[in-house]
């Protein structure tokens, strides 16, 4: 398994200063990144070295959520994307699997009316159906209430996974009775959970992990993809600055050629 601390050095990753968070501020407001995703690993490991259930962990995790939406809401980010539950996860102990519906359900009760205060707009990602009645009427009630909050979005995919949207999507594509000269990306893309949404700019993945886990991967054909040893539960502020540096001295070509090496061509 690749881990990334054999790839990258961890002086790298947290030498952060205030002149960092200044360039990262400078930088978004020039050209802001509209939509980070992030794949939140690292919450068992979090607990285990703490002596400490896994669902201690999954609750450090969502301590470590209501950090990163202030911090994202204070630079001006459109919209994150955050993978909670995939349609993977059923096949955890029966245990883990209940305790994080709870924590799911739970935090949305308790969180929501400060969510909405500060102008948070929750969507939800996945197949909302195969959940439990209670959550599905919280999830549906979350989203109707927040509906036009515009400070930033937070998508919360719960029972999501990559290859099941595009099930779905193929699904409904064949159910509405498409003709196959119709078919587009942007037709299939209009067929997602995330129609009319941005696609990411960039996929964070804390605990060290190089794997992609079945995440947005439609939607991520073209994001920059950052990697931390972070565990989620320790994820901050510090942590998404140091990503969006990061982010910020890369050059996104989208397949093609970068800006310099078009206009050597040119000239
Ligand atoms: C992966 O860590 C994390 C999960 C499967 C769950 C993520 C859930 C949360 C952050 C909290 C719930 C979120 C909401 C919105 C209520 P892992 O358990 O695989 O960690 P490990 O690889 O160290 O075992």
């Amino acid at each position: 398994m690749a881990k990334i601390h054999d790839l990258f050095s961890l002086s790298q990753e947290k030498e952060n200063d205030s002149s960092q968070s200044q360039s990262v501020a400078t930088e978004q407001a020039v050209h802001p990144v509209r939509h980070i995703a992030i794949i939140m690993d690292g919450n068992g490991r979090w607990a285990t070295q703490r002596h400490l259930p896994r669902l201690a962990g999954h609750k450090a995790g969502v301590n470590a959520l209501r950090r990163v939406v202030e911090c994202a809401s204070d630079l001006h980010l459109e919209m994150l994307s955050v993978y909670a539950f995939s349609t993977e996860n059923w096949g955890r102990p029966r245990t883990e699997v209940d305790g994080l519906m709870r924590l799911f359900w739970e935090t949305i009760r308790s969180d929501l009316e400060k969510l909405h205060r500060d102008g948070v707009r929750l969507r939800h990602l996945g197949r909302l159906n195969d959940l439990s009645a209670d959550i599905q009427k919280a999830v549906r009630d979350s989203m109707e209430l927040t509906r036009n909050n515009s400070r930033i979005a937070l998508n919360i995919c719960f029972n999501y996974g990559g290859r099941a949207e595009l099930v779905d999507a193929v699904r409904q594509i064949i159910a509405d009775g498409r003709h196959p000269e119709a078919i587009t990306e942007e037709l299939i893309a209009s067929y997602l959970y995330t129609r009319d949404l941005p696609d990411p700019d960039l996929v964070i993945r804390t605990a060290g992990e190089m794997r992609v886990s079945n995440f947005l991967l439609w939607q991520s054909a073209y994001s920059e993809y950052y990697a931390t040893l972070t565990l989620w539960p320790d994820f901050g502020r510090e942590d998404l600055l140091a990503a969006l540096h990061s982010y910020y001295q890369r050059q996104r070509r989208f397949g093609r050629l970068s800006a310099s090496s078009t206009s050597t061509k040119e000239s």
